[in-house]
């Protein structure tokens, strides 16, 4: 047990559908869902309550049956295990929960020893060691002895994620993980989740209705509405561009820089153009060279630096007035350094 042992994995999601039969009709939660998700990445999936993404994360460990469709994770189609497969399966996926789930009479390290004792695998020496490596990783090792009405908001949710990584599953599912928690201790926990799938190599799942939750740890994101994937791909694509009017709402309400919303352009007599850059222009002095080249006037009316993960991104509202000859060449330039321009107005 000294050494972690993640397997890769790759799950994919063919033709999902599952509905709820209830007493006037039948509710579609989940309508030809499919979906690719690759080894070792964070993959988010966000949408607003009721979307339907509780419903989709809990059928990839089948605690929730999908009344078609498959899916396949590392080529086995788990919607055929039997039980004794499915009991094995749920040991290779681990979940936390919004509001962590835990046994309420043991202690943390009783909950985190609770599902490798009922492998019924391991001595006893070995469960100890186990869950003293698991809490040394989650930053625990103190509140072993603690019960979970002890501890705060953050330290359950280590303590489900400690319980979660015992059996080392290849994929960690999580329903809204920080929904429960303060900003300072959603990041905390983000940034727990990060460090561990680069650690172990480990698939993380996580549905959220928090586009900053993507935003922060996610590599790809798939936007759920109605039942349905609306959009996904890459969170700086889909977080930069929405494509979609519930993934462009979904961004706007997340930005702290949202011209669409704060400024009143009534009085703007030039064009009004949002810029991005995206990576290592972020941090250049391209704006510069495009003023110093021009004749029309750059106006900046706002802006931002941020970072999606690991990539760095800057937009600027920009005014810009001038002949149309010179306007026609700024934006070439935005072309050729590969700035991304929108027009507003
Ligand atoms: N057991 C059930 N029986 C009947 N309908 C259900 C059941 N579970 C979920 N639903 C319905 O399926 C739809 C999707 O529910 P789901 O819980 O997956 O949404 P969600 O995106 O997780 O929402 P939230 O953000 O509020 O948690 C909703 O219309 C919900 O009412
Ligand atoms: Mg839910």
């Amino acid at each position: 047990m000294h050494h972690f042992r993640y397997r890769l994995t790759v799950i994919r999601i063919s033709h999902l559908q599952k509905s709820y039969p209830t007493a006037g009709r039948e509710i579609t939660a989940l309508s030809d869902i499919n979906l690719h998700i690759n080894k070792g990445e964070i993959f988010g999936i966000i949408g607003r309550s009721g979307a339907g993404k509780s419903t989709l994360i809990r059928t990839l460990n089948l605690l929730e049956r999908p009344s078609q469709g498959q899916i396949f994770i590392d080529d086995e189609d788990i919607t055929a295990f039997d039980s004794t497969a499915l009991h094995k399966l749920r040991q290779r996926i681990g979940m936390i929960f919004q509001h962590f789930n835990l046994l309420s009479a043991k202690t943390v390290a009783e909950n985190i020893d609770w599902p490798l004792k009922i492998t019924g695998k391991y001595s006893r020496e070995q469960r100890q060691q186990r869950v003293a490596e698991l809490l040394d990783l989650v930053d625990l090792t103190q509140h072993g002895d603690k019960y979970p009405s002890q501890l705060s908001g953050g330290q359950k949710q280590r303590v489900g994620i400690a319980r979660a990584l015992a059996n080392y599953p290849q994929v960690l599912l999580c329903d809204e993980a920080t929904s429960a928690l303060d900003p300072e201790t959603t990041q905390a926990i983000l940034r727990l989740l990060l460090d561990i799938n680069r650690k172990l190599d480990l698939t993380i799942v996580l549905i959220t209705h928090e586009m900053q939750v993507i935003r922060s740890i996610c590599d790809r994101v798939a936007v759920i509405d109605h039942a349905q994937i609306v959009e996904s791909g890459r969170v700086v694509d889909v977080f930069l561009r929405p494509q979609h009017a519930v993934t462009q709402k979904l961004v706007a309400e997340s930005h702290a820089f949202d011209p669409d919303n704060n400024l009143d352009t009534a009085g703007f007599k030039g064009k009004l153009v949002r810029l991005t850059f995206v990576g290592d222009i972020t941090y250049q002095p391209i704006l510069n060279q495009v003023i110093a080249q021009t004749e029309a006037l750059i106006t900046i009316l706002q802006g931002t630096i941020s970072r999606i993960k690991d990539t760095p991104y800057g937009q600027l509202l920009v005014e810009l007035s001038g002949s149309d000859v010179a306007i026609k060449e700024v934006f070439s330039q935005f072309q050729r350094y590969a700035i991304h321009h929108e027009v507003l107005a």
